[in-house]
């Protein structure tokens, strides 16, 4: 199994991440790091907590890390992820504890102490990748690679060019972004052609599983939110998407181009910068994301959904 480490900020896509990590058998989740973005750390902490819990993976290690990005205030997602970070469903369940170290420091040990190189799959913003790297740069050999959602190809969620993730964190995105090391982005571009439609909702309710049910509720109730700020019919999954090229790549078509984070544009900060066409003679840099197998992608999470839900 592909051994990897997500760094998330829980939040309804992210929570079906987790369970699609959880759930496949390709993938060996070694480690969960939490970042503030959707909700504030001590949130998204505690939503991490509770959805291994509920998939009974409370044997992964999670750790805390950073509370705010690397630069400027943090500005949460309430509007679209409520109040908790993970609004909707009944999620009371006895949680394990955070591990008493530093998500960053969680990650390096992970990373060093394995015997092969891992996967990092970030589903928030980049602040602890950034601040690991930076700070850590023995690790960077042990790394295969980096798998993140974020930014776009076209336009934004957050400003009219920028996606929440990157908008957050846009200092984090370009430390990441000029790694040197393998990057996959996954941006808006693909994952908004992954919609949990009522029928995706319904599939998830007629599971039979107590998991089954809260994913149908956590989708209910992202999909009132992208329909009230967005006017979207049904909402997209964005966080999965990234886990699920990690499983299998040939769900997702990438183009290897140059990928810019702007960092002082006055109304394009945090905008992914994509050369599609190669017009910069910048070298590329990351994997981009263009297509995405739709019907393959819910297929992956809907059999890892029903695994984790039957215990
Ligand atoms: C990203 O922003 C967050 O609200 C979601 O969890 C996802 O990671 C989409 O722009
Ligand atoms: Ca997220």
């Amino acid at each position: 199994a592909v051994p990897v480490i997500i760094d998330c900020d829980p939040g309804h896509d992210d929570a079906l991440a987790l369970l699609l990590a959880v759930g496949d058998p390709r993938l060996r989740l070694l480690g969960v790091t939490t970042v503030a973005g959707n909700q504030t750390l001590a949130k998204t902490t505690s939503n991490a907590l509770k959805i291994l819990a509920l998939a009974g993976a409370i044997d992964v290690p999670v750790a805390a890390g950073c509370d705010r990005p690397l630069v400027g205030e943090l500005t949460v997602a309430g509007d679209i992820h409520g109040e908790s970070g993970l609004d909707g469903p009944d999620l009371d369940v006895p949680v394990g504890e955070a591990a008493g170290v530093h998500g960053v420091e969680l990650m390096r040990r992970l990373i060093l102490g394995y015997g092969e190189p891992v996967t990092l799959i970030a589903t928030g913003p980049l602040t602890n990748v950034a601040l690991l790297l930076r700070r850590h740069p023995e690790v960077l050999p042990y790394v295969r690679r980096v798998v993140f959602m974020g930014g776009s190809t076209d336009r934004g969620n957050t400003t009219p060019y920028g996606e929440f993730n990157i908008v957050t964190d846009p200092e984090a995105a370009d430390i990441v972004l000029r790694s040197g090391l393998p990057v996959t982005m996954i941006g808006l571009n693909v994952t908004h052609q992954a919609l949990a439609t009522t029928q995706i909702i319904e599939e998830f309710r007629g599971m039979g599983t107590r998991l089954g049910v809260i994913c149908a509720d956590l989708m209910t109730f992202f999909a009132s939110t992208y329909r009230r700020v967005f006017g979207f019919e049904h909402p997209p999954v964005h966080d999965p998407i990234a886990v699920a090229c990690v499983i299998d790549p040939s769900i997702i078509v990438t183009v290897a181009v140059p990928v810019a984070v702007e960092l002082v544009g006055a109304y394009t900060k945090g905008a992914t910068v994509v050369d599609l066409h190669g017009r910069s003679g910048a070298v590329a840099n990351a994997d981009v994301a263009v297509g995405i197998e739709v019907e393959a992608f819910w297929r992956l999470l809907m059999a890892a959904v029903r695994r984790v839900g039957l215990g």
